[in-house]
């Protein structure tokens, strides 16, 4: 039986993306998919088409910036399936620009879906994977939470919080018997730059994005992190393209 089979899985941000990509993988691998996003058409047509190959998924419409709707996600994958055994924090925003052009509420943005809503899926998971002494959180930081570059510093700011937020929270849960992965994606295409406000920057990036990998290929690599034994920990993973050089 695949290690992956029957396991509960909360993933935020499944409208699209890595999201999507992983939500897919791991129903069709036999998990139970608890999906959330903010675009309910889109989870309803995910979740048709994971039925119609056979998998199990259900979705919730939330919001990771909200404390409490990230309560309720959790509060409702343990009403349909009785357990959560493991979480993905995916959903995220990059509009990426550079500091002086002060995109202030885009920063808000990115503060309260990258960071905040990796610590609200955390508190709200966390107390049921203590209790049952097991658990595994996944976190979705990236390239650029290792390296920045111009128009990057608060998107990177985010993605290093997250990295930083998920090594503390291993040294705190491990002896738990909680798992803790990053996951650090490279260039990917998905509709992530489709939000930079910029275009001349928008265009720019896109071009860069040229070389972009599969979502699929991140879903693979988070599929890998969870079917391990439970005494092994993937506490890193880092997917770039190939030819990306940095
Ligand atoms: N693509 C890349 O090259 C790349 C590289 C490194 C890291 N990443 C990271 O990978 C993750 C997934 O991004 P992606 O590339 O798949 O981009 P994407 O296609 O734009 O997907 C982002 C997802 O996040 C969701 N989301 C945004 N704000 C949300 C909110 N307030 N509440 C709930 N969900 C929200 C979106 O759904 P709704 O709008 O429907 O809510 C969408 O499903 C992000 O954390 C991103 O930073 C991506």
């Amino acid at each position: 039986m695949s290690k992956i089979q029957d396991k509960v899985v909360i993933i935020t941000g499944v409208s699209s993306g890595i999201g999507e990509a992983t939500a897919k993988e791991l129903a069709f691998r036999g998990a139970k998919v608890v999906m959330a996003a903010r675009r309910e058409e889109r989870l309803k047509t995910i979740q048709e088409d994971i039925k119609n190959n056979g998998g199990e998924a259900r979705y919730k419409v939330t919001d990771v910036s909200s404390h409490q709707q990230m309560e309720e996600l959790a509060d409702y994958a343990l009403k349909e399936f009785g357990k959560i055994d493991v979480l993905i924090n995916n959903a995220g925003v990059m509009p990426l620009s550079p500091v002086h052009e002060n995109k202030i509420k885009e920063w808000d943005t990115m503060i309260d879906v990258n960071i905040k809503g990796v610590l609200y899926g955390i508190s709200a998971v966390l107390p049921f994977m203590r209790e049952r002494k097991e658990g595994h959180i996944i976190n979705v930081s990236s390239v650029a939470g290792h390296l920045v570059f111009p128009s990057s510093s608060v998107y990177s700011g985010t993605k290093f919080a997250v990295r930083a937020i998920t090594e503390g929270l291993r040294q705190e849960e491990c002896m738990n018997n909680i798992r803790t992965t990053i996951i650090c994606p490279g260039s990917v295409a998905t509709e992530l730059t489709d939000h930079i406000s910029d275009e001349e920057l928008k265009t720019s990036i896109k071009k860069q994005s040229e070389i972009a990998i599969d979502p699929a290929n991140i879903a693979r690599a988070i599929g890998f992190a969870i079917e391990q034994p439970s005494d092994v920990a993937i506490n890193e993973l880092i997917i770039r393209p190939t030819i990306q050089e940095l």
